[in-house]
């Protein structure tokens, strides 16, 4: 070797000048993939062992291996593994310091593999641990719903279409509205760790190989549900990646929509509720404020994560059979999705649980907004009204105590009975905020007795 030799990569073979700076750094995935390295040294360990059952490896090659990757996990555990730009990403970096460690069994290692299966594999090991851990996570948030809706499960304010005041809830049915959205992402979540759970490994390059592997061995030792059908396919698609940022897209557009309502109920305009101070930030110039930081900064997160959606479908449009460069751009993405889903469900389960709730403004503001006016429209078909000749009687009612500036219960009944006859003094059961709220008894309603039903039925389904 002269002194110009390229610097030896381990694919360098066949080349004749060394890799440009610039493209080194360009190409290279390892200061982010890095994050790879426990899942990788875990699927080496795995194929490492079946090579050695199906006797293509020795068994003494085996030991060296099992014995040299303990070694390289420990060494990254400490932090005192040296990553190296030169070694392109943690494949190679882990592969390198192996050799280096056990001699020729380490360069056994990688017989009937590829970087492009051992990739694979690696992210979806990866993605699946991080599954469990973020369904952990968004039922650590839906417990804290379910106690402060229980808290309020009487707690009456306001329900609101287009934002204006529409009809009596209560505060403790409008919290878990919320327990089922994030319901249904941890039934995302799962569904598509399913899909997810089969193992890549085996297929190689992109052909498969011509080692006589096992391959459902492999996939059982690492936890798979069973191996991929197709290399080609196993290789190069990323639609699990995709299917898990498209599922965080739609748990931070969950946490994003009660974001805006934590804004808007803290506003002083509303005053409905306070969280407690360790999640707000005042100002540097207007000493009276108390900001909703956080959950400002989860509304806006939420379009970070929508952005990363966006990208891993956009890397994956044009992307020809079978594995191709381009896939490496899938880790940055999926990886900042992941942090930011779990810091913010972390925060937002103590957050959530910290809400104190000032009850009387949330009644008051029911209060004015003629928010029982269905009750009355719904009283006189029972009368015996048609609905559509009872809305407008109802109408014209409003219209009546708007000009008297009072709510509809506030009405002598007199005043009352000059828009329907049929009107009598039993209609101010009704009207009134609580005997609306009640009177909403069904599976699904907003009455207490059925938030407290449903609070019963969300802890059975978070239990199973
Ligand atoms: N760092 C690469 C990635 O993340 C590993 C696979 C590289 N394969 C290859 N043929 N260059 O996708």
């Amino acid at each position: 070797m002269s002194e110009t030799d390229p610097p030896a990569k381990i694919w360098s073979g066949r080349f004749t000048e060394a890799v440009d700076d610039l493209v080194k750094r360009y190409t290279a995935s390892v200061f982010f993939d890095q994050r790879l390295a426990m899942v990788d040294i875990e699927g080496s360990l795995a194929h490492a062992r079946m090579l050695g059952r199906q006797g293509i490896i020795q068994a003494d090659d085996v030991a060296a291996i099992e014995s040299g990757l303990e070694q390289v996990r420990a060494e990254i555990s400490s932090g005192a593994f040296k990553w190296s730009l030169d070694d392109e990403d943690v494949h190679l970096n882990i592969e390198k310091r192996l050799t280096a460690l056990v001699g020729d069994a380490g360069k056994r290692l990688h017989t009937g593999r590829s970087r492009n299966d051992q990739v694979a594999t690696d992210i979806r090991l990866f993605v699946r641990a991080e599954i469990d851990r973020i369904v952990g996570l968004l039922r650590a948030l839906q417990a804290s719903l379910v106690d402060v809706a229980e808290a309020h499960a009487a707690t009456l304010m306001p329900g609101f279409t287009h934002l204006q005041v529409a009809q009596p809830v209560t505060f403790g049915h409008h919290l878990l509205a919320y327990f089922e959205m994030f319901d249904r992402d941890v039934e995302r979540l799962r569904d598509c760790r399913r899909r997810m759970n089969r193992l890549p490994l085996g297929s190689a390059a992109l052909a498969g190989t011509s080692y006589p592997i096992d391959r459902p061995s492999v996939a059982a030792a690492l936890g798979f549900d069973g191996v991929c059908a197709n290399s080609l396919d196993a290789v190069s698609d990323r639609d699990f990646a995709i299917e898990f940022t498209s599922g965080c897209a739609l748990i931070m557009t969950h946490v994003s929509r009660l974001s805006e309502e934590l804004i808007l109920w803290m506003s002083p305009r509303f005053g409905f509720i306070a969280v407690a101070d360790r999640f707000c930030t005042g100002s540097s110039i207007m000493p009276q404020k108390k900001n909703p930081d956080v959950p400002e900064l989860a509304r806006g997160k939420t379009g970070r994560v929508n952005g990363h959606l966006v990208a891993l479908l956009t890397l994956m449009k044009g992307q020809p059979l079978a594995y191709n460069k381009d896939n490496q751009e899938d880790k940055e993405p999926l990886f900042d999705t992941i942090d930011t889903v779990s810091d913010t469900l972390t925060i937002f389960a103590s957050m959530v649980r910290s809400i104190t709730v000032n009850a009387e403004r949330m009644r008051g503001a029911a209060l004015e907004g003629f928010s029982t006016a269905t009750d009355l429209a719904d009283w006189l078909v029972k009368k015996g009204l048609p609905f559509r000749d009872a809305h407008e009687v109802v109408a014209r009612a409003v219209r009546h105590a708007e000009t008297e500036h009072c709510d509809l219960a506030q009405l002598p009944l007199d005043a009352l009975r000059t828009f329907s006859p049929l009107i009598d003094a039993s209609v101010f059961k009704v009207l009134s905020l609580e005997g609306s709220a009640a009177s909403r008894d069904h599976v699904g309603g907003t009455a207490p007795a059925q938030v407290a039903q449903a609070i019963a039925a969300a802890r059975q389904r978070m239990a199973a």
